[in-house]
């Protein structure tokens, strides 16, 4: 059994109005306000921030940000900046959601200016890598997936982060990659970065899991030694089914 403690985040992406969110962060906090020997984080969109900061403020649930930008501050409209993430009590920041990268034309450089400046605001960046169906055909995987992490998280010292691996081909498509094929993979991330950081800073990064996270196989999931977590997006918006993956086993 791993000495990490275990994460379930939720990535609600574009979901929830600010009155829907406030409604299903109070109902969160009250169903899950027990469980403690494991972190839940949410990533509320910007505009229910406010109110799911209200409601979870002193509870068990951290809450971060989908998004940023690499600036702290400027002429950017439209954008988000990390002091306003943590102003508002975030902890935490998605950084490089393959969402973003495939719709947003965010590149290894973008993430990695992001990564460094939500660390100097001091936010926990959550980073997100994971390879195409079409790159996993080519057996091109680890490559990828070190490639982003190489640039992604170049800027990193002795500072906390978080990896998500989220394979592109397993998100809200109902495939998930097995917990074999998942865990072949944290297992290659775990190896990089005892090399690039030491093997103090490999044994306690938490690596999540994320693509197609359901109840009926976050248990097999958490079952392997290198998944540390997972980053729910469909199955995180009801609690019905974010409420049992929270409680796995
Ligand atoms: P799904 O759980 O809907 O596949 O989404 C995963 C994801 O992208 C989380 O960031």
């Amino acid at each position: 059994m791993s000495k990490r403690v275990p994460i379930v985040a939720g990535n609600w992406k574009m979901n929830k109005t600010a009155t829907q969110a406030r409604a299903f962060a109070i109902q969160l906090r009250e169903r899950i306000r027990n469980v403690t020997d494991r972190e839940i984080i949410v990533f509320p969109p910007f505009t229910a921030l406010p109110v799911v900061a209200d409601e979870l403020r002193n509870s068990n649930i951290r809450f971060g940000g989908q998004n940023m930008h690499w600036e702290r501050s400027g002429a950017f409209t439209g954008e988000v900046s990390a002091d306003f993430l943590s102003d508002l009590g975030c902890t935490h920041v998605l950084v490089g959601h393959s969402e973003r990268r495939r719709d947003f034309g965010e590149d290894d450089d973008t993430c990695s200016r992001k990564v460094r400046t939500a660390l100097d605001a001091g936010l926990i960046p959550l980073f997100c890598c994971g390879e195409t169906l079409e790159q996993r055909n080519a057996e091109q995987t680890s490559d990828v997936v070190k490639h982003q992490l190489s640039i992604g998280l170049d800027s990193v010292k002795d500072e906390e982060f978080i990896i998500a691996y989220e394979p592109v081909w397993a998100i809200g498509t109902g495939k998930t990659a097995t917990s074999t094929q998942a865990e072949e993979v944290h297992r290659w991330i775990r190896e990089w970065l005892g090399k690039r950081f030491g093997p103090a800073v490999a044994e306690t990064v938490r690596i999540l899991y994320g693509g197609s996270v359901k109840p009926n196989n976050i248990n097999e999931l958490m079952a392997e030694p290198d998944i540390d977590g997972a980053l729910v997006g469909g199955a995180g918006l009801d609690l019905a089914s974010f409420e049992p993956i929270v409680r796995f086993k």
